[in-house]
Order: C-alpha cells, then sequence, then structure tokens
C-alpha cells in the first residue's frame, strides 16, 4: 500500500514538472506570451514588493539615467530601462523612428496624441514640433498622468505639451470649446483599441480633420485594431499606408498605419 502512494505521489509530482517545463519552453518560444506573462504576473509581483508602480519605476530611471532638458537622453533612458528592466507599452524606438519620420514629415502646428501613458511619445512627438507648435495629449489615468507631467518637464518640453486629463470621448467634442483648435495636422492614436474607430468617427463629426490631416495608428497588428483597418483601408475619405514594424521592445509583428484624411 505505502509503494503504491509513493509511486502515485512520484508520478504526480513528476507530471507537473513535465507540465511546468512545457510552459516555460512555450514561454519562451512565444515573445507575446513572455510578455503576457510579464505583465500580469512580473508587473503585479513587482508592484507588490516594491510598493511602486511601473510608471513610478520609470519616471525614477529616467531621474537616474537622463539629463534635464535633454528630450533625447530621456527617450534613450526609459528605452533602456524597458528593454532591460521591464517591458512597458511606449511606442518603443522602433516605431518610434517611424513616428519621428512621419512627424517631420508633416511639420504639424498642431498635434493630438489619444494615450499619453508615461509620455515616452509625447517627448518625441515634441522633441520634433517647430517653435509654436502645440502637442495635446489625453491620458484618462490620473496616476499615470501625473508621472507623464514629470517625465515631460525633465525632458523640458513642458510649454509645447498640454497633458489633458480625462477620457478621448469626452475630451475630442471640447477641443475647439476649450483648446481653440480649429482642427489638427497630425493625430497619433495610440490609446485602447477598440477606440480607434468611435474617436476618429468623432474627429470627423466635430470637424477636427482638414484635408491633409495624418492620423497614425499604433499597434494596429498587436494587439491589433481589425476593425480600424477595415474602416479605414475602405474609406474613400482616407489614403492609407501601414509601416511594418514589432511591438514595442520585442521581436513581436506589429505595425503603424499611416491615413491621409482627403476631406
Ligand atoms: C499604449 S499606452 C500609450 C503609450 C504612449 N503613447 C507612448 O507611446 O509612450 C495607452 C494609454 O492610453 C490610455 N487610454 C486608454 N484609453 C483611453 C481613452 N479612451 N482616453 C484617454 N486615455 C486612454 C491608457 O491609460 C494608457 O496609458
Amino acid at each position: 500500500m505505502e509503494c503504491c502512494c509513493l509511486t502515485v505521489c512520484v508520478g504526480t509530482v513528476a507530471l507537473l514538472f513535465a507540465l511546468l517545463w512545457w510552459f516555460v519552453r512555450a514561454l519562451n518560444r512565444s515573445s507575446f506570451w513572455v510578455l503576457m506573462w510579464n505583465v500580469f504576473i512580473i508587473e503585479q509581483l513587482r508592484n507588490k514588493f516594491t510598493q511602486t508602480t511601473r510608471p513610478q519605476r520609470i519616471l525614477k530611471a529616467v531621474q537616474k539615467n537622463a539629463t534635464k532638458g535633454d528630450p533625447d537622453s530621456v527617450i534613450s533612458a526609459i528605452d533602456h530601462y524597458c528593454k532591460h528592466s521591464e517591458w512597458a507599452m511606449n511606442v518603443g524606438d522602433e516605431k518610434g523612428s517611424i513616428l519621428d519620420s512621419v512627424v517631420s514629415e508633416v511639420n504639424p502646428s498642431t498635434v493630438l496624441e489619444l494615450g499619453t501613458y508615461c509620455g515616452y511619445s509625447a517627448v518625441r512627438i515634441a522633441r520634433l514640433l517647430s517653435p509654436g507648435s502645440k502637442l495635446i495629449t489625453v491620458e484618462f489615468n490620473p496616476a499615470i498622468a501625473a508621472i507623464a507631467k514629470q517625465i515631460i518637464a525633465y525632458a523640458g518640453i513642458q510649454d509645447k505639451v498640454t497633458l489633458v486629463e480625462g477620457s478621448s470621448g469626452d475630451l475630442i467634442p471640447k477641443m475647439k470649446e476649450c483648446f481653440g483648435i480649429t482642427s489638427f495636422d497630425f493625430i497619433f492614436l495610440d490609446h485602447w483599441k477598440d477606440r480607434y474607430v468611435p474617436d476618429t468617427k468623432l474627429l470627423e463629426e466635430c470637424g477636427l480633420l482638414r484635408k491633409g490631416t495624418v492620423l497614425l495608428a499604433d499597434n494596429v497588428i498587436c494587439p491589433g485594431a481589425p476593425e480600424y483597418l477595415k474602416y479605414i483601408r475602405n474609406n474613400r475619405r482616407y489614403e492609407s499606408r501601414y509601416y511594418p514594424a514589432h511591438l514595442e521592445y520585442t521581436k513581436v509583428e506589429d505595425g503603424l498605419e499611416k491615413s491621409i484624411f482627403l476631406g
């Protein structure tokens, strides 16, 4: 009887071990699942043990490693931290350089960003703006917005950036009245993906798009915005082009969709 119990116990432990081994191997085979593991398990554990949040740790990395008033050093410090310490949902360096080239090509006077997070892309965009140009960036999480404000100020580009707290759906209709915007030259969509279509329609309805306004949407492949791609690519009011790249700090396929509003 004892021998039988021992065999069952050893068998169960061996099975559990084999399952764990398979799980870890599967995780390593797919960077996407490594990412999910990081976001849902590692981040939560880190938050619990350090009593800090990921945005707070990113701010700390900026304060430690970047030079005050130097936006490029802020961008490098965030990229370095997110590549080597913990992943975060900034647009990142690879897609960031595509963003840079679109911003430089458009040379916008008025920019709207939907989804600020820690201010990484806001710093990227604002550092390329000509004097007198303005970026309005929208973030609905107040704790994250507070961190982004500090990172933007650390980069020394606070005069070019207005960070507005609130949800895109509430704020887009107030852009004319509250911020004196006639229309935007460039819009970066990088908030929750299910808002891409309703917010694009809202921007159209509110008359915030002019002939030639450029929309650039992040993460159209991962996590993905299929409804947005369907809407924008099959719409005669837009001319669209896809820029292939990878999800920030990973080898997972992702890309940006650039769409020009034709009026
Ligand atoms: C992918 S992150 C933005 C990353 C940032 N653009 C960057 O590259 O550094 C998305 C952010 O959008 C915010 N967000 C999501 N949906 C929103 C909405 N409807 N209105 C305002 N903010 C939103 C989230 O809280 C999150 O901080």
